[in-house]
């Protein structure tokens, strides 16, 4: 009979050999750099994935996520340590399962956990003694002891004496050139010291750092603590740039300035509200765990309705400018929207708020287009469905003239920012992306929101 020692001393080997098959349930934004930065690390990865098409294109060598280099997918299936699947079966083979699936707000705003269910229902009936099961979607804290390990046993097999439970968050940064999978230093927790020992030694294998906490619960928190500390200091650096406004005073300077500052500050800069599917889903994550365990984090709270009100602010601030510069009634107006995407230089437009800055303006009476180098048409999205279909407009000097107003909404780098500054009648940035120009080179009417 095996016992858990045994159990553990082989997957251990396995992993110290490079030998251990590696499983990644989801292949999106954070699956399939994680995936394929695994088997660069040497060990046998297959990556599953519901979405066929997504699957096709990745086994064909498609770039899927404009970001990554040239050919850094097509290398990986070419020799042969990397491929994707839709059949769960290769999961009977797998030595470690990650799960990397989209954990969403629910329609009422709440921690959405279907998906993480759904493949973990998936996972249990191929899971089989000696396997490591290791949750990277974010989760409030205990989700994983609570959730995921009880459908997990359901068979029988019992966490931490039959197979091993770990979480380790994802800290992917889409986009970002300065930080990839590899050089971000990875949280492991697990309730037990097999488990935590070997998603320890496995990682070690994968990127620079590796820092164990002491338990799954820990290890979710971590995440959401992170995302939480983003989210208020969004939420202030946008309300200081209302409050420095008023006393005639650039935000943007400032900031710039606070930030030689070499201890005890960090930049955060303004703009029209977050998106994507991190920072404005963690504190919601965690301040609905926070009321059921009976505590509360009111500043969390506050900076999450700043933040979600910040769309309706920058589109009730654009109805004020069209009407200081030309006296142009909202209700008309032609407002161009630079940039749709959630960030700069990404193909993600979950929770962006240019695409709530679009539908504000629109109620409000405006005819809204959008230019973005990333949507050529505008896909379906969750928040916006009836914005599918719509086409990017063609930067021209005669198109952007045509605007009342040229709104920055994201600042992508791939624009002609000059050919804007030139042609536009007024330009009304979020961003701060003039600021890089002459004086002399600036738009004519520029005014930064
Ligand atoms: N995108 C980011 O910047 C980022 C950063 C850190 C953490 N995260 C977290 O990582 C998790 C994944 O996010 P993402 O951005 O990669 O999501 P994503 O939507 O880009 O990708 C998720 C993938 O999972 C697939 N999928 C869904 N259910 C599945 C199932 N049952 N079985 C197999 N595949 C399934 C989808 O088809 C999709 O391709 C989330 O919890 C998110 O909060 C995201």
């Amino acid at each position: 009979m095996t016992n858990v020692f045994s159990l553990y001393s082989s997957l251990k080997d396995r992993i110290a050999r490079r030998e251990a098959r590696i499983a990644t349930v989801g292949l999106g934004y954070v699956g399939l750099p994680l995936a394929l930065t695994i088997s660069e690390a040497g060990f046998p990865t297959t990556g599953l994935d519901l979405n066929g098409a997504r699957v096709a294109a990745i086994n064909a060598g498609e770039k899927v996520i404009s970001y990554f280099p040239e050919g850094r997918i097509r290398k990986a299936v070419a020799g042969g340590r990397f491929a994707a699947t839709g059949d769960f079966a290769v999961l009977a083979e797998a030595d470690l399962i990650l799960i990397c699936v989209p954990t969403p707000l629910s329609p009422a705003r709440e921690p959405d956990l279907s998906y993480v269910i759904r493949a973990v229902e998936a996972i249990v009936e191929w899971l089989r003694p000696g396997q490591l099961v290791v949750l990277e979607s974010t989760v409030w804290p205990g989700a994983t002891a609570t959730v995921v390990k009880p459908i997990l046993e359901r068979g029988g097999l019992r966490a931490g004496e039959d197979f091993f439970l770990a979480f380790s968050p994802e800290r992917e940064d889409p986009g970002n050139e300065k930080f990839s999978t590899q050089s971000i230093p990875k949280v492991v927790g697990a309730d037990d010291t097999r488990s935590r020992e070997l998603i320890d030694q496995f990682y070690s294998h994968i990127v620079t750092k590796t820092v164990p906490v002491s338990s799954l619960a820990t290890a979710e928190a971590v995440k959401l603590v992170e995302n939480s500390f983003r989210t208020v200091n969004i939420a202030l650096v946008n309300e200081m740039k209302v409050a420095m406004e008023a006393m005639g005073v650039d935000v943007w300077e400032v900031v710039k300035a606070a930030s030689t500052k070499p201890f005890g500050y960090m930049p955060f800069y303004p703009g029209p509200g977050i998106g994507g599917d991190c920072i404005p889903v963690s504190p919601v994550y965690l301040s609905w765990r926070a009321k059921d365990v009976g505590s509360a984090l009111p500043i969390v709270d506050l900076a999450r309705a700043n933040n979600d009100g910040a769309p309706d602010m920058i589109a009730g601030r654009v109805a004020v400018e069209l009407s200081k510069h030309g006296g142009v009634a909202v209700k008309g107006a032609r407002v161009l929207i630079l940039g749709v995407a959630y960030k700069k230089n990404v193909e993600d437009t979950r929770e962006s708020p240019a695409l709530a800055i679009l539908k504000r303006l629109e109620a409000m009476g405006a005819e809204c287009d959008y230019h973005d180098p990333y949507f050529p048409v505008m896909p379906v999205t969750r928040d916006h469905p009836a914005l599918a279909g719509r086409q990017s407009v063609a930067l021209t000097g005669d198109t952007v003239a045509g605007y009342d107003a040229v709104l920055v909404a994201t600042d992508h780098t791939d624009v002609d920012y000059a050919l804007v500054a030139r042609s536009a009648r007024l330009v009304l940035d979020t961003r701060n992306v003039f600021a890089a120009f002459e004086t002399t080179d600036r738009p004519a009417r520029l005014v930064k929101i």
